[in-house]
């Protein structure tokens, strides 16, 4: 091989790529009500981990907790190799020790929501910039030219001056990861992107995100479609009522299931 660009795969394998996500003895509760009950959880660089589970079993609570939307009770959680600061509340939970800690954790994951959650009053190009210029200080035409790229990723280009109000759902979601991608995040982390989509337009946003899993991005992607997982994710991980029933590579979760109840709840999906 010639020019700069190419990789030496040799030297990278000797070593196991690094941790960008880990997490330890994971304990979540609202009130009386313990949702998260010791949950460990790794996603290595390059990595698709996919949280699979019935409803009310934690995945949306583990996802906040590792974006710091909500406090875990107890445990720890180091993204990029940080430990996430806690300190007693004084409620009998934790919450932030550093809040300049949580926005520089924070400014590593891209986290895409089941709702889109852009800005309304704004269009495509100002909803990706915004972040990037107000929050991380890119300048405004190199933040600009990332989004156009962004944009043209995901099929918006020509939608670059619209208002989300005039896109359809699968468009927006779209948006929605584009805007997640212009932080140039570590990981991304997807919460049932697909689940407020009308059918149709499911195929289109699952296409974006297969893309980013094959480029070899990190992602940690709660969802309830079986059939994606099994053909994105490198690792899968079944919560049941807060725990890890069962985890392993897709052709055992999806192929030999061990656990009943993963036997089960796999009868229930499909
Ligand atoms: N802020 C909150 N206050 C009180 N209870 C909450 C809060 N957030 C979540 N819960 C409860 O925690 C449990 C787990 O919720 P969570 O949203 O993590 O489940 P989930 O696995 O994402 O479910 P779904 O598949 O329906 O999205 C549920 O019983 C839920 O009612
Ligand atoms: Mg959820």
């Amino acid at each position: 091989m010639t020019g700069t660009a190419s990789v030496d795969h040799t030297s990278v394998a000797a070593s196991a790529p690094a941790e960008a996500i880990h997490i330890e003895n994971l304990h979540k509760t609202f009130g009386q009500l313990h949702v998260l009950k010791g949950v460990s959880l790794s996603a290595r660089d390059g990595e698709v981990v996919a949280i699979i589970g019935g409803s009310g079993s934690g995945k949306s609570t583990l996802l906040r907790c590792i974006n710091c939307l909500e406090n875990p009770t107890s445990g720890t959680i180091r993204v990029n190799g940080e430990e996430i600061r806690l300190k007693p509340d004084g409620e009998g939970g934790l919450m932030p020790a550093d809040r300049r800690q949580i926005e520089r954790i924070r400014s590593r994951l891209g986290m895409v929501f089941q709702s889109f959650n852009l800005w309304s009053h704004r269009t495509l190009i100002e909803n990706v910039i915004e972040v990037p210029v107000h929050v991380l200080g890119v300048p405004r035409a190199e933040a600009v030219a990332t989004a156009e790229r962004l944009l043209e990723r995901v099929g918006l280009a020509e939608k670059r001056d619209v208002y989300p109000a005039f896109l359809s759902g699968g468009q927006q979601q779209r948006a929605a990861i584009a805007r997640a991608l212009a932080i140039q995040p570590r990981v991304m982390l997807f919460d049932e992107p697909t689940s407020a989509l009308d059918p149709e337009l499911v195929g289109e946003v699952l296409k974006v995100i297969g893309d980013l899993a094959t480029e070899g991005r990190t992602m940690v992607l709660v969802t309830h479609e079986m059939k994606f997982a099994r053909e994105v994710a490198s690792h899968v991980v079944y919560l049941w009522n807060g725990l890890v029933e069962e985890e392993g590579p897709p052709e055992q979760i999806f192929g030999a299931p061990r656990s009943e109840r993963l036997q089960q709840f796999l009868r229930t999906v499909s």
